[in-house]
C-alpha cells in the first residue's frame, strides 16, 4: 500500500532538513535534499521544505513557502515571515525584484492558496496579477473563510492557469499545515501526543529514568517539533521526575521561537509547598524569554495554588468531569476555555503533549489526541515499567482498542519515528475525493 506521505516527509515537514538544515542558496542546486524537480509535485515538495524556515514564528498564520520560476529557472523564493510580516509570496517576489528579473509569464509554486483580501498584508493574488504570473500551482486550498477558493478564482479570472496539487505532495502540505487547517475548520487547536519508547513500549524504567531512550537524531527532531507547535505540555509526574526546560535547543533553527509551556495536573495533586514543584516551575519560566507558562488543574485546586506559584505562572482550571465524563475529555476542551484564551491572548493553534505515559493514556482513552509522534528505539527493557496505556484503565477487548492510522514512517539515526493520525483527522485532511 502506498504511504500517505512521500518518503522523508512527516508532520514536522522534511525530516532530513530538520537534521541537516538548508541554506536558501541550496534551492538552486539540481539535487535539493534528494528531490530533483522533474514535476509540479517535486517543486511543491521543495516549496514545502522552504516553508519550514518560518516554523512556529508565523503562528497563528501558517508557515507558507513560495517559489517563482521563469523558463525553468528559479527566479525567486521565500517563506512567510514572523507573524505580522510579509507572506511567502511577497518575500519571493521581493527577492526577485532585487535581482531585476522580469516576471512576465512566470510560474509560481505555493504551499497554500494565495490570499485575495487585505489583512496585515495586501493580497498576494494582486501581486501575482501585477507581476504577470501565468501559471500557479497550489498545494492546498486555504479553508480560512476570507480565502476559501476566492484566491484560486481571482487568479483564474486574471488569466492565470491554476492547478491544485493532489496525491502525496498535497498530503505532505496537509501534514505541515495541519495545526492551521484544524483551527480554521474546527475552531479548536490540534492536539498531538509524543513519546519515546522501547520496542516493548517502555517510556521510563522502574527508577523513572527516561534519559535517554532514543538517540540524538530522534531527540533533535523532538525539539524541532517543539518549535512547530504552539504549546508544549507535560504531566505533573514528568515535571517532578525530569524538571524539563521544554525548549527547542538541539535542532535546526534553534531558539527562533520557544513554545509556551503547560503542566497538566489532572487530579489536583500538586503541593504548593513542594520545593521540587516550585523549582521545576521556576525553571520553565527562566528557560525562555517571552514564553507563557501555566498549570492546568481542576478548578477546585486552583484555589489552593492561587498566589503560591512563581509570579509568571498562570492557573487554568477545568470543571469537574460530570458523571459520565472523563478527565481526558476535560483536558481536550480546556484549550478552548475563556481562561486559556485570555492567558495566551488567543486560542492556541496546537498543543504538543510530551508525556508521561499516564497523561497520554488519559488523553487516548478520551479520544483527545489527533495525531501521535512515536519515537521507537530498537531496545527491549521488559519488566512492568511505565508504558502508554498502563495505569489509567483496564485493558479493553482488542476490538475496543484505540486505533490510529499510519501517516508516515522514518528512520532517524538508529531509531524509528512512527507518525499516526486519528480516523477523523485522516478523513478530513488526508483523503481526497
Ligand atoms: N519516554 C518518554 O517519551 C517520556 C516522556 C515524558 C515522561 N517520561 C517519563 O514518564 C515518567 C512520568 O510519567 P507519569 O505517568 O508518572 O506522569 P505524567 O503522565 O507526567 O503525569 C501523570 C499525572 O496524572 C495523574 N494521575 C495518575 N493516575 C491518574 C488517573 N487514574 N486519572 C487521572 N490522573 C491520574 C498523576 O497524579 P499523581 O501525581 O498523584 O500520581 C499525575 O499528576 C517519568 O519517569 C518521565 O521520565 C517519559
Amino acid at each position: 500500500m502506498e504511504s500517505l506521505l512521500p518518503p522523508g516527509f512527516g508532520l514536522g515537514g522534511h525530516i532530513e532538513t530538520t537534521l541537516r538544515g538548508i541554506s536558501p542558496g541550496q534551492l538552486h542546486a539540481a539535487d535539493f535534499q534528494g528531490i530533483v524537480p522533474n514535476s509540479d509535485n517535486d517543486f511543491i515538495l521543495r516549496t514545502l521544505i522552504l516553508s519550514m524556515n518560518g516554523v512556529g514564528e508565523t503562528i497563528p498564520n501558517p508557515a507558507v513557502g513560495c517559489i517563482a520560476l521563469k523558463n525553468d529557472e528559479i527566479i525567486g523564493f521565500g517563506a512567510t515571515e514572523a507573524y505580522g510580516g510579509r507572506h511567502a509570496e511577497r518575500v519571493a517576489f521581493g527577492n526577485l525584484k532585487d535581482n531585476g528579473h522580469s516576471t512576465e509569464n512566470s510560474a509560481v509554486y505555493v504551499t497554500l492558496e494565495p490570499c485575495s483580501h487585505h489583512g496585515k498584508q495586501p493580497p498576494c493574488c494582486e501581486l501575482f496579477q501585477n507581476a504577470g504570473v501565468s501559471r500557479v500551482v497550489v498545494a492546498l486550498g486555504d479553508p480560512n473563510p476570507l480565502v476559501n477558493g476566492r484566491g484560486l478564482r481571482y487568479l483564474e479570472a486574471a488569466g492565470a492557469r491554476v492547478l491544485l496539487s493532489h496525491g502525496q505532495s498535497a498530503a505532505a502540505a496537509s501534514a505541515w499545515h495541519l495545526p492551521f487547517l484544524v483551527q480554521q475548520t474546527q475552531n479548536r487547536p490540534l492536539i498531538v501526543g509524543k513519546w519515546a519508547q522501547t520496542l516493548d513500549g517502555v517510556v521510563a524504567d522502574s527508577h523513572h529514568n527516561s534519559k535517554w531512550i532514543t538517540g540524538p537524531e530522534a531527540r533533535a527532531h523532538g525539539h524541532w517539533l517543539r518549535l512547530k507547535y504552539d504549546i508544549t505540555a507535560v504531566g505533573l509526574g514528568t515535571l517532578l521526575a525530569d524538571a524539563p526546560a521544554l525548549t527547542a535547543r538541539d535542532c535546526w533553527l534553534p531558539n527562533s521561537r520557544q513554545p509556551h509551556a503547560c503542566v497538566i495536573d489532572p487530579l489536583g495533586h500538586s503541593i504548593p509547598s513542594d520545593k521540587r514543584f516550585q523549582d521545576a516551575l521556576a525553571k520553565l519560566v527562566a528557560a525562555a524569554d517571552n514564553r507563557k507558562v501555566a498549570v492546568v488543574c481542576p478548578r477546585e485546586h486552583v484555589k489552593e495554588l492561587k498566589g503560591k506559584l512563581p509570579a509568571a505562572v498562570s492557573l487554568i482550571g477545568f470543571p469537574p468531569p460530570n458523571e459520565a465524563g472523563r478527565i481526558g475529555e476535560m483536558l481536550k476542551s480546556v484549550w478552548q476555555q475563556d481562561e486559556t484564551i485570555s492567558w495566551l491572548g488567543r486560542m492556541p493553534q496546537s498543543v504538543y503533549i510530551e508525556g508521561g505515559s499516564t497523561l497520554l493514556s488519559l488523553m487516548i482513552e478520551a479520544e483527545a489526541l489527533d495525531a501521535l509522534h512515536v519515537f521507537i528505539a530498537p531496545k527491549l527493557l521488559g519488566g512492568d515499567a511505565h508504558r502508554v496505556g498502563n495505569g489509567t484503565h483496564k485493558s479493553p477487548q482488542l476490538s475496543m482498542a484505540a486505533h490510529f492510522d499510519i501517516l508516515s514512517t522514518s528512520v532517524l539515526g538508529g531509531d524509528m519515528l512512527l507518525e499516526l493520525v486519528s480516523k477523523p483527522i485522516k478523513e478530513s485532511f488526508f483523503v481526497r475525493g
